[in-house]
């Protein structure tokens, strides 16, 4: 069979690969993007974990679920009579299909747009080397690609229990976790952490009854601990049920549903009995069938693509970028690599500034931050100054009735140089873009204060916390 060349060849169409494609296509390359991933009808659904069962769709039925419990239990504050109040679950699961459709067809459109050639299959190195590579395209339309440049960009798996495979019917992934036909009486998750305590907030707002058993004894260990603990009295007051430094034993599942055995943090034996037990207890690198050892693309120990802090793996002309690879697992981690991979390629200078990576955990109340912790700082010896502001003293936050949370601002003592922000509460998600910016321009937290924030809005805590540093809050 002839190949077909390619300046680049991108393996994945998630965030980071579908997003690269785009950027060395604009670059002026003639570029390819390979994915696998199938929709119900066996179409290619090019976006990756992402778009098919991650980012878009759990926030599709987080924003559900967010409606059904402000209808069931915050509308009558305002006033609002809701009789006969359900949930019908068949329609809110087709409108997140929907949605996830939309995002297939807008890739497939940008694809197009673009002048990226796309292939549905499997995508494997073939051979290379020196003056490039080849790769191999399996599935219903088989093709041999011949490119200089490879991005490898073939993302994450859900990590199995050992003795508990995902049946994705009694014991769930976060593939299953976003389809359960019907609210489950009683729902276990091990693993609190983000994929537990989003999936976890949308089955508890439908009604089910949630326990989640977590190993480690802190409640969101990389998150600031002022921030976890009041959003572990949050969740706690919402009615899930978390329990902390657990070891779980022996799970079994039959016709009835999943009896999970575990010990307490005080070592005393207990079991759970569940309808249904989603296992989030991170993420695996996808390199199993990529062919690696064909090209001697080299691993490290958790099967990870072994790159430097450019996304260059041992090859020459052969990079990877997102969930493949260290760092953070998110989707504008990914993305912000495929631009950066892109632009070397070109021969510009793509960068990617890990200190300002922002993260969001989607619950009600949103947690979301950027920088250091006030632990790291603590533990890195730097001298720092904090700052914060709650929502309860806000404006607009009590005309949303959403009062829950605070930002806080932490700032280097002797420069004011912000270092880190820390939000839970209303928007956080949005909030954070601000801090995000403040610390791409190495902002002193008196810049923040310093510049006008619209009344009445939930940015003015973002400014009062930036006062607060300084000790002199103009509202609390
Ligand atoms: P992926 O999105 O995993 O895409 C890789 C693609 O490559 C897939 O389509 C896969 O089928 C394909 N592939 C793999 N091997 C091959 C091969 N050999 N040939 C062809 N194709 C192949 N991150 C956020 O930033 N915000 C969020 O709100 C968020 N929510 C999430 C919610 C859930 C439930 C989950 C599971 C994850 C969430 N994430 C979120 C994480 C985010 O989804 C990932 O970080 C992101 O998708 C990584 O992008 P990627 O391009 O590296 O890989
Ligand atoms: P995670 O790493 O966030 O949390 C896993 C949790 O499981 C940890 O708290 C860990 O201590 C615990 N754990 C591990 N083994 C355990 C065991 N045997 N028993 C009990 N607890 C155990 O991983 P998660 O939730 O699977 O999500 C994977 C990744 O997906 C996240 O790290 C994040 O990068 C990404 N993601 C991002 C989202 C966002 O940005 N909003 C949303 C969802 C996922």
């Amino acid at each position: 069979m002839t190949s077909k060349q390619f300046d680049v060849v991108v393996i994945g169409a998630g965030p980071g690969g579908y997003i690269a494609a785009i950027r060395a296509a604009q670059l002026g390359f003639s570029v390819a993007c390979i994915d696998e991933w199938q929709n119900s009808t066996g179409g290619p659904a090019p976006g990756g974990t992402c778009t098919n069962v991650g980012c878009i769709p759990s926030k599709v039925l987080l924003q559900s679920s967010e409606n059904f419990d402000q209808a069931g239990h915050h509308f009558a504050d305002h006033g609002i009579q809701v009789q006969g109040l359900a949930i019908d679950v068949a329609k809110m699961l087709a409108r997140k299909d929907q949605v996830v459709k939309q995002n297939n067809d807008g890739i497939l459109f940008l694809f197009k747009k673009n002048k990226v050639s796309f292939f549905h299959g499997r995508g494997a190195f073939a051979a290379g080397g020196g003056a490039g590579y080849t790769v191999t395209v399996s599935g219903a339309a088989a093709e041999t690609l011949a490119a200089r440049h490879v991005i490898v960009a073939t993302g994450s798996s859900a990590r199995a229990l050992s003795g508990a495979p995902f049946d994705e019917d009694k014991i769930l992934s976060n593939d299953g976790a976003l389809r359960i036909q019907s609210v489950p009486k009683k729902l276990g998750l091990i693993g609190s952490g983000v994929i537990g305590l989003e999936v976890g907030s949308v089955w508890r707002r439908l009604g089910a009854d949630v326990t989640v058993l977590e190993a480690l004894p802190a409640f969101l260990g990389a998150v600031d601990e002022q921030i976890a603990r009041e959003a572990h009295k949050a969740f706690t007051r919402q009615g899930l049920k978390i329990e902390l430094g657990v070891k779980v034993g022996e799970i079994r599942s039959g016709k009835k549903g999943v009896s999970v055995a575990w010990t307490n943090a005080r070592g005393e034996a207990q079991m759970l009995e569940v309808d249904k037990l989603i296992v989030s207890i991170g993420r695996v690198p996808n390199t199993v069938g990529l062919n690696a050892e064909a090209v001697g693309l080299k691993l490290d120990e958790r099967g990870a693509i072994l790159v430097d802090e450019q996304c260059k793996t041992n090859l020459p002309d052969v990079w990877a970028v997102g969930d493949v690879v260290r760092g953070p697992m998110l989707a504008h981690k990914a993305e912000e690599e495929g631009v950066a991979v892109a632009e070397r390629i070109a021969g510009q200078h793509g960068h990617v500034n890990f200190n300002t990576i922002p993260w969001v955990i989607y619950t009600n109340p949103e947690i979301a931050w950027v920088g250091q912790t006030e632990q790291q700082l603590k533990a890195a010896g730097v001298t720092y100054k904090a700052g914060t502001f709650p929502f309860m003293a806000n404006g607009r936050a009590r005309a949303m009735g959403d009062t829950t949370g605070m930002v806080k601002m932490l700032a280097d003592a002797a420069t004011d140089e912000i270092l880190g922000v820390h939000i839970v509460g209303p928007m956080a998600s949005e909030l954070i873009a601000e801090c995000v910016v403040a610390m791409e321009f190495r902002a002193s937290s008196e810049d923040i204060a310093r510049i006008c924030h619209a009344h009445p809005s939930l940015s003015e805590a973002t400014r009062e916390a930036a006062l607060a540093v300084d000790k002199r809050t103009l509202n609390f």
